[in-house]
């Protein structure tokens, strides 16, 4: 396993390029069970999750051909309709297939994926809408097992907003016989993404974006050309790096429209954003040269405060003058990260779904240890910004999201090396 050394104290300065979200490329290629001619989908992010979904679509019989980040890709005649446990326990978002499967191909039989560290994620709300269509689901041996002769539209109210659950029921009605109806659908950015991706290929989907999402059902889909959009937990990742660092970092096809929740914490604890045009994609100039002043963050589902962005603030925060309270209300057990950042001197409090930060001059150097995603982004933070060397092990967490990412910090003047443990 590898380790991540990193001297803090640098301020990063100069450009960083961002690369395909994760969270929309991986709902992307599972729209590609449901053609059975060449799709290509362009700026595909090189991640261990996006390795990961392919795996899994090859097993399945998907034929990919892959340029860089390229992708042509099709499902002519699968070899099966099963995703295995040993490839959806590595990453429970391979759940994504099992809507597109069912429908296309009238059975699926996905693993449940299992417990994760930051909590439950259970699929009972995918399965009970795939239910109401008039799909016949057992679960048995760790596996749901679905079948139907053709799902039917249905008028659908998810109880929970649910990403994958929108994303995976978009997908099963897009080839429903009739009209599905999504209340209280998920308003991520990457759920519209994935919409576009689908109309293009002939699908009759209208709302997605909001909270409530309407598909007729089509017979048969074509294949689509799509560019994946720029990911915006890694743009927001580098614009809280540059408020840590007192940095000045240009962000190229930086996603502003997606950031909002985000931006305006950070102005409002004191970092610069200056956006150089406020459509999509435009370079986004952000400089840390303020003190920090300490914020309070509630994160919601889209366009609330991204959950997905939680554990980056608190590394912030943990350096930032006053106190903060950061609620986390999304997932239940969203708080690996803090043990680890007390070991760097952070003074944070958990009661509940609650954390106290108390923000302190500076954090020191320690050896620690990545838990998840995310909580392995907010120890790079933190070891960018503290006193001396902090070593971070586990980082094969790191790698299921962010695309060269010591490349990235190493351009911009981090002092950051990747070693074998
Ligand atoms: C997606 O996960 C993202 N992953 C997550 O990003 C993100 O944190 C999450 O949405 C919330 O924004 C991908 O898109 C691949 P949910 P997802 O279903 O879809 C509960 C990252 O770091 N729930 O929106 O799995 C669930 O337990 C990852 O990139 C049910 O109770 O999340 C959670 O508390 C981490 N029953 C809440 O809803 C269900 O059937 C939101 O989960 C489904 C969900």
């Amino acid at each position: 396993m590898d380790k991540i050394l990193i001297e803090g104290g640098n301020r990063l300065i100069g450009e960083v390029s961002i690369s395909g979200s994760k969270n929309a490329a991986l709902p992307i290629l599972s729209a590609a069970l449901l053609t059975d001619d060449w799709n290509t989908f362009y700026n595909v992010p090189k991640l261990k999750d996006i390795a990961t979904i392919k795996t899994l679509l090859l097993h399945i019989g998907t034929e990919i051909d892959e340029d860089g980040s390229t992708l042509k890709i099709r499902t002519r005649n699968p070899e099966t309709t099963e995703a295995p446990y040993e490839l959806v326990k590595t990453m429970r978002a391979s759940a994504i297939v099992l809507g597109p499967l069912l429908t296309r191909f009238k059975r699926a039989r996905v693993s449940l994926p299992g417990g994760c560290a930051i909590g439950a994620r259970p699929m009972n709300l995918h399965l009970l809408a795939l239910e109401k269509m008039g799909a016949d689901i057992k679960i048995e041996s760790g596996y749901i097992d679905a079948k139907t002769d053709r799902l039917k539209g249905a008028k659908i109210y998810f109880d929970i907003s649910t990403v994958t659950g929108t994303e995976n029921i978009m997908m099963a009605a897009a080839l429903a016989d009739g009209t599905t109806i999504l209340e209280n659908a998920a308003c991520e950015p990457e759920v519209a993404e994935l919409a576009d991706v689908l109309n293009k290929m002939g699908a009759n989907i209208k709302g997605a974006g909001t909270d409530c999402i309407t598909i007729k059902g089509v017979d048969r889909l074509k294949p689509a050309t799509h560019t994946v959009m720029p990911d915006r937990i890694e743009a927001g990742t580098f614009m809280i790096a540059a408020g840590m660092t007192k940095g000045d970092i240009l962000i190229k096809n930086c996603p502003m429209h997606n950031l909002e929740a985000l931006t305006v914490k950070l102005r409002e604890a004191g970092v610069e954003i200056q956006a150089e045009s406020a459509s999509g994609g435009g370079a986004v100039r952000i400089k840390g040269n303020n003190s920090l002043r300490s914020v309070d963050i509630k994160t919601l589902p889209y366009p609330g405060f991204p959950t997905d962005m939680q554990a980056q603030i608190m590394a912030m925060m943990s350096i930032a003058n006053g106190l903060s309270i950061i609620t986390e209300n999304v997932f239940e057990n969203r708080f690996m990260h803090v043990s680890e950042l007390k070991r760097m001197g952070a003074d944070i409090r958990i009661e509940g779904r609650n954390a106290i930060v108390k923000g302190r001059s500076s954090l020191n150097s320690a050896p620690v240890m990545a838990t998840d995603l995310r909580a392995s982004a907010s120890l790079i933070l933190a070891g960018l910004a503290a006193e001396g060397v902090t070593e971070i092990s586990r980082v094969y967490h790191l790698d299921r999201g962010y695309e060269k990412i010591e490349e990235k910090l190493l351009k911009l003047g981090a002092k950051i090396k990747r070693v074998k443990e």
